[in-house]
């Protein structure tokens, strides 16, 4: 556990940093399950500094940041998405981002920073939060049912030329 957690938006200045996590975060995750020429497709098409800068400017996201003792451990983005049909809840929001640093995992600061998705969930006047997450991430989906997430569909996720299938989770917000 870090004695000290903390959690804010990300700014313009946080680019590089949020890049650097999401490249290495998606690279643990998923490289032992993914040939290396589509990860390098994925890597190269989804992070970077500009990719994040344009996101962190961009009105329909919130990233959120979360600092274990001052380090970057964690970041996740909540965006204004048209859903798949699967989600009919009233008021769709997606979490799409959601990676905790390998040396922060089941030190409690995923759901902290749920919660802080949460809120930005209702921030942008939504009811229902939704993600998608790969039906081979058996960690991610027993978070995902802890924080009161269900199952409501299926997608197709690609990694580079790569089709695989992503569970569609869904959270009905008070
Ligand atoms: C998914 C993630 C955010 C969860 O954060 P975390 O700190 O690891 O979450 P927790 O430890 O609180 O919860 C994970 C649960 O899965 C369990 N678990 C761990 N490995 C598992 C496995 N291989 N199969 C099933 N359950 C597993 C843990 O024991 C824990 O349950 P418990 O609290 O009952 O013991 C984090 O692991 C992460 O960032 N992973 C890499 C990126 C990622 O996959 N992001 C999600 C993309 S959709």
């Amino acid at each position: 556990m870090p004695e000290r957690l903390t959690i804010r938006r990300a700014t313009p200045d946080d680019a590089a940093d949020v890049a650097a996590l999401a490249a290495k975060t998606f690279f643990e995750t998923f490289a032992a399950d993914n040939r290396p020429e589509d990860m390098a497709a994925h890597l190269a098409t989804a992070y970077g500094v500009a990719q994040q800068s344009a996101e962190i400017a961009d009105p329909d996201y919130v990233t959120l940041l979360a600092f274990a003792d001052d380090a970057l451990a964690a970041f996740a983005q909540v965006r204004r998405k048209t859903p798949p049909p699967c989600v009919t809840g009233d008021g769709p929001i997606e979490i799409h981002r959601f990676y905790v640093d390998q040396r922060w995992h089941g030190q409690g600061i995923a759901r902290p920073l749920m919660e802080a998705c949460v809120e930005a969930v209702r921030g942008f006047g939504g009811h229902t939060a939704w993600l998608s997450v790969w039906e081979r991430n058996p960690r991610a989906q027993a978070f995902y049912a802890k924080a009161g997430f269900t199952r409501v569909g299926e997608a197709d996720f690609w990694v580079g030329p790569d089709r695989q299938t992503d569970y569609i989770l869904a959270l009905t917000i008070a």
